[in-house]
């Protein structure tokens, strides 16, 4: 179902998927063995090299683009389930960060793009496999420095798109199941941690995940439900 198209160099799978979007198909997958400008969230960058996992799911399908918030958190499911097999510490941080030991190992750009008038989302995934280092400043962590030995980028990305195909298709039945694996390791649960809210920064205690994906934070003694555009957990915007 999922079709592979694997490049030796792009700049950002992403922006070569929104280049292409118009010949591209539903669940095209687009890898790249080394990514050389990738882009994070926030309008940040994301450091990658050839040791990096980097690569973009195209989703034409309207069933799955309508509910875009669980494919955010979904998506991190699939890698938490992923990542696993390998190493007990995995954490979810939401919307959508991978953690392994406070550090973070995986992240995930969603992005709307508009072909022949008709909107789709591409997915970018970037998991941190056989990186030996990263440059200072970036508190991440890769499954080779986690293990002390190297492991197939092959074996991880077809690892997740099993796990990806399997909680999508449940989740399009109505079984949202992420949600359970989600609140089970969720990171922030119950921390108190500052939150950029509209722009404000606030200290909040992290209390839940609703069904619908938003989440509960309290401040003082009143509890809010909140959305991805609503609060992002960086102080800067
Ligand atoms: C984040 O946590 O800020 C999201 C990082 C997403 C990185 C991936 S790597 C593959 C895809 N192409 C990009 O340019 N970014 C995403």
């Amino acid at each position: 179902m999922f079709n592979c198209i694997y490049f030796e160099e792009l700049d950002s799978t992403n922006s070569y998927a929104k280049r292409n979007i118009d010949s591209l198909n539903n669940y095209d997958v687009i890898i790249a063995n080394n990514q050389t400008s990738g882009r994070g969230r926030l309008s940040r960058k994301w450091h990658a090299d050839n040791k990096s996992l980097t690569f973009s799911i195209v989703i034409k399908d309207t069933r799955i683009i309508n509910d875009f918030a669980s494919l955010s958190l979904l998506s991190a499911v699939a890698i938490y389930n992923t990542l696993i097999k390998y190493v007990p510490n995995v954490s979810l941080k939401w919307p959508n960060d991978v953690i392994v030991n406070n550090k973070k190992i995986s992240g995930i750009l969603m992005e709307a793009v508009s072909f022949n008038e008709l909107s789709s989302l591409i997915l970018g995934i970037g998991i941190n496999v056989n990186n030996d280092f990263f440059p200072e400043g970036l508190d991440a962590t890769s499954l080779y420095i986690e293990l002390g030995h190297s492991i197939n980028k092959d074996l991880i990305l077809n690892d997740f798109l099993l796990n990806f195909d399997y909680l999508i298709n449940e989740n399009i039945k109505g079984n949202k199941i992420y949600l359970k694996t989600f609140r089970n390791n969720n990171y922030l649960l119950n921390k108190k941690v500052e939150a950029n809210i509209n722009n404000k920064m606030q200290t909040v205690i992290v209390k839940d995940i609703l069904n619908d994906n938003r989440i509960v934070v309290s401040i003082g003694k009143k509890d809010y439900a909140l959305s991805t555009g609503e609060l992002s957990f960086h102080k800067d915007k």
